[in-house]
């Protein structure tokens, strides 16, 4: 099992859309813990860098299992003229999963996240010789999971920053704390716990609960090597505080409040990833104000530093 072989552990969980890097992924694994690399977003061409730079070291591969069908297209209209936005090239799409999940194969894990795959895409994960990691965010996902055969469960707790995992948009919002006790008491497979872990003392808290690793995620979004654009890394350095929010994907994360989520969130719909691309070309502009600046609850404990740093100061 690819957590028998961390030094320490610390995961770096996948962060789609720029602050997951190859190079945090290997800072990471380098000092002990395992990195990941997100693909959501990205191009084939630059997971394929990214799974070269990471080769020989421990890692995992995120995808996100798409919804199966479109959202109204009434209902994307409706939130497109509220926010200005021009919806006639917004189309639903499976976010390419096939591809990536091609070549995310015979990566050490393989990880899913807004769904439960398919079994023949699981058999595929253990055909290739990698593990099939499963994003749960409440303990009926969880014994799901551990049904249809996954290897490791990452139980997020909904302290946590950017999309939350859970299979559906209308799921209870279970804290981390809650949600460990309650899957440990029915699964028995390994788990990552993931949501709000910023110090070694909440490290030493899960490992408590029964995990046998923290992922964190906004702990890393701060290093050097991440690729969290400047206005990101200073709102992260404030004590604003966070809310859940479809605003920007049309998909329930976590972001430092601006004005975007102050002035949408009650209207944005269950519509994802056509929301996500109608809300691209304001967020591209790089208004924090309208930027999707997604951080977990303790995300003012993020530290400029080196990973290797990050995951020492982590390490109980
Ligand atoms: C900027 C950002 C992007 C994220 N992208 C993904 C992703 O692509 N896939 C995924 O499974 N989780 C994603 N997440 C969730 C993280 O993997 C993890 O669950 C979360 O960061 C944990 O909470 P923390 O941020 O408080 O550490 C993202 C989180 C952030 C902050």
């Amino acid at each position: 099992m690819v957590l028998d072989q961390l030094r320490v552990p610390i995961v770096q969980a996948p962060m789609a859309g720029g602050p997951s890097t190859p190079a945090l992924a290997a800072a990471v694994a380098d000092a002990g813990g395992m990195g990941f690399i997100a693909t959501a977003y990205a191009s084939p061409e630059r997971i394929r860098d990214g799974l070269d730079a990471l080769r020989g070291r421990l890692f995992g591969v995120n995808l996100f299992v798409p919804r199966g069908e479109p959202a109204p297209r009434d209902v994307v209209a409706a939130y497109a003229q509220r926010i200005g936005a021009d919806a006639s090239a917004v189309k639903w799409d499976d976010g390419g999963y096939e591809e990536r999940l091609s070549l995310a194969l015979g990566a050490p894990a393989v990880s899913f996240t807004f769904g439960l795959p398919e079994p023949s895409v699981i058999a595929r994960v253990h055909a290739a010789g990698s593990e099939a990691w499963i994003t749960v965010s409440t303990p009926e996902e969880a014994r799901r999971a551990a049904e249809a055969g996954a290897d490791v469960l990452v139980c997020q707790g909904t302290e946590g920053g950017g999309h939350r995992g859970a299979w559906t948009d209308d799921v209870a919002d279970y804290g981390l704390l809650s949600l460990l006790q309650l899957v440990r008491a029915e699964v028995g497979l390994p788990l990552v716990a993931t949501g709000g872990i910023a110090t070694r003392e909440a490290v030493a808290a899960v490992l408590a609960l029964g995990a046998s690793a923290a992922a964190a995620g906004t702990a890393f979004m701060r290093c050097p090597e991440a690729g969290t654009p400047g206005f990101h890394r200073d709102a992260l350095a404030s004590d604003r505080p966070t809310a859940l929010t479809r605003a920007f994907t049309g998909r329930t994360a976590r972001g430092i409040v601006n004005e975007f989520m102050r002035e949408h969130s009650a209207h944005a719909p269950d519509a994802f990833p056509e929301i996500g691309q109608l809300t691209g070309p304001i967020r591209r502009q790089g208004d924090p104000e309208r930027f999707h600046l997604w951080a977990g609850q303790a995300h003012a404990l993020a530290l400029d530093l080196p990973a290797a740093e990050v995951v020492a100061r982590l390490t109980p």
